[in-house]
């Protein structure tokens, strides 16, 4: 067997280039605490005993409009830039109810009512981000978001977040943990 996509691994434990500050359950139940986590691609020897180990494939995007992904493209910055030692690694799982909706109805709640890209857009580039895909992998989580930013930016993250957690897309999120790391 050929595997078609190539997951990303995110293993906590005692050994990776990130350190773990602080693990907080936003809603629903924490995941165990670590010092440590490495994100490992393909072909990646992950040394020691994991704590917990979680796994999201970069899809396509299922919302974003062509005017926006042009934006996008042209503000988004790559990840492992010198400057961004803090990131955040944020797995959410969203409700039954958010995904019984129907597509058009799901890009309603994230954009036009809660303003997910256009909010997110004025924080780049000073965050780089990436949205890894877990549920059709049978994960816990249904996305793993990561997110890398200069200490002189983690204010700016704290605003965004909160703002996103205000937002009628997030009363569809039933289960999120923020992890904050450094390296
Ligand atoms: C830094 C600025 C941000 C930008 C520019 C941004 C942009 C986007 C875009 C364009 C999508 C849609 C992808 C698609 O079409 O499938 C998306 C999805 C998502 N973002 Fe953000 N985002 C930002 C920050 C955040 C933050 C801080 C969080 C978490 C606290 C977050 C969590 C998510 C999640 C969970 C999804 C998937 C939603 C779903 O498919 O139901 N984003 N984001």
């Amino acid at each position: 067997l050929t595997a078609l996509l190539s997951p990303t691994w995110f293993v906590a434990g005692e050994t990776g280039s990130w350190r773990i500050l602080r693990v907080e359950a936003v809603k629903g139940d924490s995941l165990p605490a670590a010092r440590r986590l490495s994100v490992c691609g393909p072909g990646d020897d992950v040394a020691g005993a994991a704590r917990w180990s979680l796994q999201g494939v970069v899809g396509h995007a299922r919302y974003v409009q062509s005017q926006e992904k042009a934006a996008l493209g042209a503000v988004q910055p790559a990840l492992g830039r010198e400057s961004a030692t803090c990131a955040a690694f944020i797995p959410i799982r969203k409700s039954a109810a958010w995904w019984e909706l129907a597509q058009d109805e799901r890009r309603a709640i994230l954009e036009e009512r809660s303003h997910h890209i256009a909010e997110g857009m004025k924080y780049l580039p000073a965050i780089a981000r990436r949205l890894y895909q877990s549920r059709e992998l049978g994960e816990p989580f249904d996305f793993l978001t990561w997110f890398e930013f200069a200490p002189e930016h983690a204010d700016a993250f704290e605003q965004l977040t909160a703002l996103l957690r205000r937002s009628e897309e997030w009363a569809y999120v039933e289960r999120e943990v923020d992890i904050r790391l450094s390296r």
